[in-house]
């Protein structure tokens, strides 16, 4: 019996984790979005490119949710993405509700299915979806880390002339500018890359992979969509294949890294339980205020989504 995986929204991003997630083959995928036949449109495009990319997997488009019903995973990406000179945080107001309702009618429709919380601001909209659902933290968390720490490898293997493959990195803290890119911890073939390039070169590569989203913007006048299918699509095949990936993910604290009921970039062991167990990583004295400040401001985006919601959560 073939997995089933939904993404909630037809957009930029939710058509490209469409193909990514078809072409490797992870499961059948259904596609959703209110907008009439847009969803059908590219799911059939999707299945006809089936033959040329060996896959046979059964994409299908919807505009309800019927067509997704018990899904495995169901990935939320619904929701207005950024423009120039917004920021993420700017989106929280406006994609509130959008994130509230598509929450209520995964709940109703895939009680059991793990909830990837894509839509900006990514942590706050985890928190949303962990409050509305109740489930539990395993099975509800975000994307963000695994992207902003593929930015980081790109830089670095960039700086280096190496191959990607190669870099290893951490990036830690909420999906935003005050993201906490450990260096210290990145590495080129296991060898410390402070090490191998000067401190401003570590420098250029942490502040470039903080702006990498706004970068983006900047350039297409929308959000980045190839790199977060790509870390979405390795986070889905990680609980689909049991793969026991550490990666960074926007996970529930409950104490962990001194902060509790917020959710944060931490590194997680990820796989057929969802959110296994999340690693609690040694911190200098910066790294642990940079951290507290990105804390912070989860913890003050939370608040505002809590009057947003209007219901004690
Ligand atoms: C990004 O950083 C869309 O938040 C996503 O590009």
């Amino acid at each position: 019996m073939r997995r089933k995986i939904t993404v909630v929204g037809a957009g930029r991003v939710g058509e490209t984790t469409a193909h990514v997630l078809a072409k490797r083959a992870l499961g059948d995928v259904v596609l959703v979005d209110v907008v009439p036949s847009l969803a059908h449109g590219k799911a059939l495009d999707l299945m006809e490119l089936g033959p040329l990319d060996g896959s046979d997997v059964r994409v299908a488009g919807s505009t309800g949710y019927e067509e997704s019903r018990y899904s495995d995973v169901v990935v939320v990406t619904s929701g207005l993405p950024r423009k120039p000179g917004e920021s993420r945080e700017d989106l929280l107001k406006k994609n509130i509700a959008i994130v509230r309702s598509v929450v209520e009618q995964v709940m109703h429709w895939s009680p059991g299915a793990f909830l990837l919380m894509v839509t900006n601001p990514i942590d706050t909209m985890a928190w949303v979806a962990k409050a509305v659902t109740g489930w539990p933290r395993e099975r509800v968390f975000g994307m963000a880390g695994i992207l902003d720490t593929s930015r980081l490898r790109a830089f670095l293997a960039m700086e280096l002339g190496c191959s990607v493959r190669d870099v290893t990195a951490l990036v830690l803290g909420g999906h935003g500018d005050e993201m906490v890119p450990l260096v210290r911890c990145a590495a080129a073939g296991g060898i410390p890359v402070e090490e191998l390039l000067p401190p401003e070169r570590l420098e250029a590569a942490v502040a470039r992979t903080r702006g990498a989203g706004g970068e983006i913007v900047k350039m297409l006048g929308f959000s980045a969509y190839f790199s977060p299918a790509g870390a979405i699509a390795d986070m889905v095949q990680a609980v689909l294949k049991d793969e026991k990936r550490v990666v960074p993910c926007s996970a529930y604290l409950q104490g962990e890294y001194g902060a509790r009921d917020v959710y944060l970039g931490v590194p997680v062991l990820l796989g057929a339980g969802g959110v296994e167990r999340i690693f609690q990583v040694s911190l200098t004295g910066t790294e642990k205020q940079m951290l507290s400040r990105s804390i912070q401001l989860c913890r003050e985006s939370i608040e505002e989504a809590r009057a947003l919601m209007g219901v004690a959560v």
